[in-house]
């Protein structure tokens, strides 16, 4: 394979190599975005070697089958790629680092049971890549990790293992993966800025000259490498305080008898709101992960970061809040959790994506279990073997057949298929009276509100409690000014 070190080129010169073919990058972990990520390098013209531990995704990328059926675009890229041989795959970790001039680590990262960041993967690649590597190669950490992890560890791993000095011999940046699981090229290659920030100038200028090459928005350089892996772990921090928030209100919007959704989606209405959506749980291998990359570095620097720590408390308790909802609707129907046919509509953790990471649906399922109800699931991103052995419950097949014999039906995944629900027609079909609890206020209120008047359904929401549908007195004279 033709090499082409790149490291302190101009960014012109960077633009011009890639282009024509020249740049060979090897992609480390073939995951969820290591797949997507290696096809879109591929696409900006470089040579392209896939490298993981795992022979049956290596096996399966050279042979063109795709195991990312649900992600936009890969199917086409994989196959034409693998046809023109710009991409192949590996599991010689010290060999690909050795034929490549950029090299890629995108291998999972996580938390322990004790809070603890996990980030052997990382570790043990940059060992193989350490040995592997020559003079002159440009190593990017594209892995969400904590703050230091690419000029401490990573650094230090890299120089022992090659007797090279970073960015001097070879240049070493952090740059996010801001993608998001189902939109992973058009997201990497079309929507956002890539963030660079490397262990020096010549470092992040090489970076930046190479992604401007590849992705449309262009290139953040921020000032050094720590500066970079902050980014994302401050964006996922944002998201989880104000998920938080979110979910505070809409426990605030029961007791008040508003719905939480028209009053967000209102106050958003100017620019300087920006209040997330409340919801069943946090769940997924990123919100509910980075914080506590961040948590960790913060206290053992001295800070207890605050916010986290009360957003964890409100987030995780959302799944058993959705479960007191189940036993209010049955209740006010007279009925008990103990027996009552449950079914759980979406188990994966966001809506219209195959991963159940962390799902809330998973406390939901163990608690209605604990209180006896028979639980049933629905989903169709999932197979039942995948149900059964993820969440323990059989899958019902159908969503009409779901629906019919539920005594109660918890949503708490939007699929667009639930979003579409004919919600008339789904009443109509469940035992009477229709128990509907919401996990992410999908249904359109004016048409529960008509069947709830209609006393055909008995519905709950997240900051949609009985009051708002029905109406309460709250004496606010008494509140405001006794
Ligand atoms: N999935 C997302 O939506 C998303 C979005 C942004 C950032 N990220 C970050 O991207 C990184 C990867 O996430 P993912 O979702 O692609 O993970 P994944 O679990 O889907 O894939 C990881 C791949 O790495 C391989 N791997 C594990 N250890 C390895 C090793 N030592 N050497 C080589 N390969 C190895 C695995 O076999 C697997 O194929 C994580 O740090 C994650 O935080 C993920």
């Amino acid at each position: 394979m033709m090499k082409m070190k790149i490291f302190g080129k101009s960014k012109e010169e960077i633009k011009e190599l890639v282009k024509s073919g020249k740049v060979t990058v090897a992609v480390y972990g073939l995951g969820k975005v290591g797949l997507p990520l290696a096809l879109a390098y591929a696409s900006a013209g470089n040579k392209v070697i896939g490298v993981d531990i795992n022979e049956r995704i290596v096996e399966m990328v050279n042979s063109g089958r795709n195991y990312l059926p649900h992600e936009p675009g890969v199917d086409e890229l994989l196959r034409e790629f693998v046809n023109n041989k710009r991409i192949t795959a590996t599991t010689r970790l010290e060999k690909a680092a050795k034929e490549s001039d950029v090299i890629s680590i995108i291998v999972p990262t996580g938390i322990d049971e004790h809070g603890k960041p996990e980030l052997n993967a990382i570790y043990s690649v940059s060992e193989a890549i350490g040995r592997g590597m020559d003079k002159g190669t440009l190593i990017i950490l594209e892995s969400t990790v904590p703050p230091g992890t690419t000029e401490g560890p990573v650094r230090a791993i890299l120089e022992r293992e090659s007797g090279l000095k970073a960015g001097v011999d070879f240049g070493l940046v952090f740059s996010p993966e801001r993608v998001k699981s189902g939109t992973v090229l058009k997201d990497f290659l079309e929507n956002y800025p890539k963030i660079v920030g490397g262990i020096n100038e010549k470092s992040t200028l090489t970076a930046a000259g190479f992604y401007e090459a590849i992705v449309k928005k262009g290139v953040i350089t921020v000032m050094n490498a720590r500066a970079a892996e902050a980014v994302k772990v401050f964006e996922g921090v944002y998201r989880y305080v104000n998920i938080a928030l979110a979910n505070e209100l809409a426990l605030l919007s029961e007791l008040l008898g508003v719905d939480v959704l028209e009053i967000i989606k209102a106050a958003n209405s100017q620019p300087y709101s920006h209040i997330h959506f409340p919801g069943a749980g946090v769940g997924g291998h990123c919100i509910p992960v980075y914080p506590f990359f961040l948590k960790f570095v913060s206290e053992a620097l001295g800070l207890d970061l605050r916010f986290v720590n009360l957003s964890k408390i409100i987030n995780e308790a959302m799944p058993s809040h959705i479960v007191d909802l189940v036993i209010e609707s049955l209740n006010e129907a007279k009925k008990p959790i103990n027996g009552s046919k449950i079914v759980i509509f979406g188990l994966t953790f966001r809506g219209d994506i195959k991963a159940v990471e962390r799902s809330p649906a998973k406390p939901i399922i163990n608690r209605l279990k604990y209180l006896k109800g028979e639980i049933y699931a629905h989903d169709p991103f999932l197979t039942s073997e995948e149900v059964k052995n993820e969440f323990g419950v059989s899958k019902i097949e159908d969503l009409w057949d779901a629906l019919q014999r539920a005594d109660c039906a918890v949503f708490v995944t939007d699929h667009s298929i639930y979003r579409n629900l004919d919600l008339e027609k789904a009443v109509s079909l469940m035992k009477k009276p229709a128990i509907i609890v919401d996990g992410r206020n999908i249904f359109d209120l004016n048409k529960v509100r008509k069947l709830v008047n209609e006393k055909h359904l008995i519905y709950r929401g997240v900051g949609r409690s009985k009051s708002l549908l029905e109406g309460s007195e709250i004496n606010f004279e008494n509140i405001l000014r006794a």
